[in-house]
């Protein structure tokens, strides 16, 4: 079960704890640096990333390198057993490098040139800044790669963000000539360019999207984003190749991101191409744990939602890679986590499929926009404070868990996340402007499963379907023929298939199937979905599905019936008494279509009955209520079953049958309180086959 051992954390079976480090804010400091490693140790740390900001300390001038302080710290931390995960700097360059070689500066989406400043924003063609990249790394990788202390390469820093220079545009138009074969006429076709007259008749007309320019031909949207994508990886490839030359065994990750506040997976980068070409997926978790818009419950399910996600791209354990022990700095409000909750979400997080919990950062900066973004060692320098201690009893914790390390967490049910169809869909110029939601509403798909502590891999159409008993597909909007094939394979086979309205409108150009629904879906589901109704946020209509009365907003289907039974009826307006909800049986396994936008009463009930018929439920050793999470991870002889209160009120939890306390070492039996934000983590041979 532990199949990405080779790659992954080779120098170490240990769950990681650490963080940030960035000691090159405190050089002259060596007290301070002094205290860090005496600090790293009482807080129960033993990884650090290190050196994602410091090309400046690394190359103060072109050619004049300063590496002494940076192999001071492998040493010190080396001395304390740590392990460096050793950065690429190119995530924020040098000034001397902006002034000397301007192409590395970005341009904007309306072609205008960006100052030197900030970070995360080098042209990610540039010729010049892929060769000074690869030289410092070549550097590093020469100077750091047979050190004992270096465990992983953190490659640049949350790669994001696009540029509209010259020569992107150039890159672009090469991507776009290799995409359509040079042939231009299949590019206006795929683009539906006789549209506003918007035919191109020579490649060099053709611009990248931009509020100035062209922005509603929806086929160049698609098709710069992707591009922005594949560039991203391309500048990615380039910075890893004298990595991957001169130490050909260390592991290579770049962290991944989610956009917040309202926790969905980062929108800008298709990860799913992204993960192929990292060694273990890592990502940064900024969660705004106790806001004031929804419950803890709720907040939670949306984390375990991208972390199913982040896990299932690579279907391996993942790494988080940052996090803050206390507060952020730039939510809206920068709330301080309550006592309890570092641990919980830090739980939450190896529950969930990580081998680490990492910070941003190890110390406070003094200066700076960061100064005030909660650090493992506040200003006040002091191991003595709530925020310190509380990292020390998640470090406590973590050196219990190494067992863990590696583990799977099998699941029968998936549930499908797309990227381009999520670009396509918010590019759609119909349906409600503001009521799309295509993440959050796979979350609210995902809920009634992590409420029954029901394991869910949250899947990319690069994952085989075939390993699922049940495969859930909302709103999907954009799919290919080949994605529809193996839908209908999936289905032919056996399997259990959900689609919602919204789902089977655009190909992959962003161009929609004419005559109907496309036939292969018509059979499976065997329904042709008619019209898509939107409603105002105040119109209300109603479902009745086995005999109970269930809420429906934004989005209704009206369906022409091809031999589907109904399993849902609209109760109000011109399409009453008709089909809602239908299941259709497809050779050896099911379709069922869910027409309408439907409440959490409806996911609960609509999906319980699923889960008795498909026998979904395991037979865990522990019972409690729906916001306490229950989430195993598993190896050949035992489970390792995390058991977590996301509420504010004591919850009592059953432990049918004996498991063993990993922290405590005792025995836990019965009925049990787990108090408000309390997590407990037992260990219990392997109670089924799955
Ligand atoms: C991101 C960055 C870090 C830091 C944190 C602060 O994740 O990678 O460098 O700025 O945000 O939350
Ligand atoms: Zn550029």
């Amino acid at each position: 079960m532990r199949n990405y051992d080779k790659k992954y954390v080779s120098g170490s079976k240990s769950m990681l704890h650490g963080g940030d480090y960035n000691p090159d804010q405190w050089l002259d400091r060596p007290d301070v640096l002094a205290d860090d490693v005496k600090y790293m140790q009482l807080a129960h740390t033993n990884a650090f990333s290190i050196g994602m900001f410091s090309w400046s300390s690394l190359e103060s001038e072109e050619g004049v390198y300063h590496f002494e302080w940076l192999d001071d710290i492998f040493e010190n931390i080396h001395q304390i057993g740590g392990k460096i995960l050793l950065a690429t700097p190119s995530g924020a360059r040098p000034a001397w490098l902006s002034q000397e070689y301007p192409e590395v500066l970005r341009v904007n989406a309306e072609r205008q040139k960006q100052l030197h400043g900030g970070r995360h924003n080098h042209c990610f063609t540039s010729k010049v800044y892929r060769e000074k990249t690869q030289q410092i790394n070549r550097m590093l990788a020469e100077r750091y790669g047979k050190h004992p202390a270096l465990l992983m390469w953190h490659v640049s820093n949350e790669y994001g963000g696009e540029c509209h220079c010259d020569q992107c545009q150039s890159a672009f138009r090469n991507w776009l000539k290799e995409k359509y074969n040079n042939d231009l006429q299949s590019l206006n076709n795929a683009w539906w360019t006789p549209f506003w007259s918007h035919t191109y008749s020579d490649w060099s007309q053709i611009e990248s999207p931009s509020q100035i320019g062209e922005k509603e031909v929806h086929g160049l949207n698609l098709d710069w984003r992707r591009f922005v994508t594949d560039q991203t990886i391309s500048f990615y490839k380039d910075e890893i190749a004298p990595l991957r030359e001169v130490t050909p065994d260390v592991p290579v990750t770049t962290n991944f991101m989610a956009d917040t506040d309202d926790l969905i997976p980062f929108q800008g980068l298709d990860y799913s191409k992204f993960a192929k070409y990292v060694d273990v997926v890592t990502w940064d978790a900024y969660p705004a744990w106790h806001n004031d818009w929804e419950t803890t419950a709720d907040l939670a399910m949306k984390v375990g939602f991208i972390d199913d996600l982040y896990r299932s791209l690579k279907q391996q354990p993942f790494l988080l890679l940052e996090s803050t022990p206390s507060q952020v700095n730039w939510h809206k409000v920068n709330k301080a986590k309550r006592p309890g909750m570092h641990l919980l979400s830090a739980m939450q997080m190896v529950a969930h499929g990580s081998d680490s919990i990492m910070y941003f950062q190890w110390r406070k900066s003094r200066g700076s926009s960061e100064k005030f973004h909660g650090a493992v060692v506040d200003h006040d320098n002091s191991t003595g404070n709530r925020v310190f201690q509380e990292v020390a009893k998640v470090g406590e914790t973590l050196e219990k868990l190494n067992s863990v390390v590696g583990t799977n967490r099998p699941a029968d049910v998936a549930i499908l996340y797309d990227w381009d169809s999520n670009w396509a869909l918010n590019d759609a110029q119909g349906f409600g402007m503001e009521t799309k939601h295509y993440p959050q509403t796979l979350q609210q798909h995902y809920r009634t499963f992590w409420e029954k502590n029901i394991p869910v891999d949250v899947i990319t159409k690069e994952n085989d379907f075939m390993n699922y008993k049940l495969l859930i597909v909302p709103m999907l909007y954009l799919v290919s023929e080949e994605t529809i094939a193996r839908l209908k394979t999936f289905v032919a086979n056996g399997g259990t298939l959900i689609m919602t309205y919204i789902s089977g409108i655009v190909n992959e150009n962003d161009l929609t199937y004419l005559g109907g629904w496309h036939s292969d879906l018509q059979e499976v589901f065997g329904i042709n979905p008619i019209e898509t109704d939107t409603l105002y946020p105040k119109d209300k209509n109603h479902v009745s599905y086995q005999n109970e009365s269930y809420e429906l907003k934004d989005y209704a289907t009206i369906l022409d019936m091809k031999g589907a039974k109904t399993e849902g009826m609209y109760l109000e307006d011109f399409y009453a008494n008709t089909s809602a909800v239908t299941s259709h049986s497809y050779k050896n396994g099911k379709a069922y279509y869910i027409g309408a936008r439907l409440d959490k009463a409806f996911h609960e009930s609509f999906y319980s009955t699923l889960i008795e018929e498909l026998d979904l439920e395991e037979d865990l050793p522990v019972k409690s209520g729906k916001s306490v999470s229950v989430q195993v991870r598993r190896d050949n002889k035992n489970d390792y079953i995390f058991i977590m209160n996301f509420t504010e009120k004591p919850q009592t939890v059953n432990f049918e049958k004996k498991v063993k306390d990993m922290i405590t070492g005792e025995q836990l039996k019965g009925e049990m309180q787990l108090e408000k934000y309390g997590v407990k983590i037992g260990i219990s041979p392997r109670q089924s086959t799955k």
